[in-house]
């Protein structure tokens, strides 16, 4: 049986990236995967501390991250895992420092300063699914294609595979008419929620599908 783990870089249970990440697991359920979510808020640990221990030149060579906080179990799993699915908002132009944190730590156990073209870790799916306010045509402006694809080829080089999943002018509060957030027309959010964002749920339940999926 396939392991897919989401890994939920966002504050927030419940909205945007929770939801689409866990779309995201129930497209891999429905074709018999065992899926787990987990929520990196709710998590105490640090990014990468650079102690070097997995680098140690010892046989059978470490690769993997020795410190000890709530994560260690998480990078644990993911290291027995089929797929990941990462998920974050877009805060400041980036995924949210949780999330950059929790990379550090899974992926600098897995790099090769020996010869960088062949990390020390096992193929994996792997997905990033992103969430914003920003529209679509903003994108040349903003640089995030190229955010999205920077993060694409880190990911394919140490796993091998990586897909992308963005959704744009997300539902960012309930009631728009309680927020100083004058830029944003609540109502059309609403709507663009309940049309453009559930097609963007099947977009997810289908990533799901394709990374537990035998090839
Ligand atoms: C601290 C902060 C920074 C943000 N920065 C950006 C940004 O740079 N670009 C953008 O498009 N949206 C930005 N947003 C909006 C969120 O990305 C958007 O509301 C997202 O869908 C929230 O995800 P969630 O519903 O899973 O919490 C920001 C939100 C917060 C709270």
């Amino acid at each position: 049986m396939k392991k897919v783990i989401a890994i939920n870089g966002s504050p927030r249970k419940g909205w945007n990236t929770d939801t689409l990440l866990k779309k995201a697991l129930e497209g891999a359920a429905s074709v018999g995967a065992e899926t787990e979510m987990v929520y990196l808020y709710d998590l105490k640990f640090r990014g990468c501390v650079s102690c070097m221990a997995c680098k140690l030149r010892k046989e059978p060579r470490p690769c993997r991250c020795i410190q000890r906080d709530d994560l260690t179990a998480v990078l644990d799993r993911l290291h027995e895992a089929d797929a990941v699915i990462m998920g974050s908002p877009i805060y400041f132009s980036e995924v949210t420092g949780e999330l950059r944190s929790f990379l550090e730590r899974f992926l600098f156990q897995y790099l090769n300063y020996d010869d960088y073209s062949k990390p020390l870790s096992s193929p994996k799916k792997t997905a990033m699914v992103y969430t914003m306010n920003c529209p679509e045509e903003w994108f040349p402006k903003v640089g995030y294609h190229e955010l999205f694809q920077r993060y694409e080829n880190m990911l394919k080089r140490f796993f091998g595979h990586c897909e992308t999943l963005y959704s744009t002018e997300t539902l960012q509060v309930k009631d728009y008419s309680r927020y100083h957030i004058a830029s944003m027309d609540g109502d059309a959010r609403k709507v663009r929620h309940e049309t453009v964002f559930t097609q963007d749920c099947q977009k997810a339940f289908e990533l799901g599908v394709r990374l537990a999926s035998k090839q």
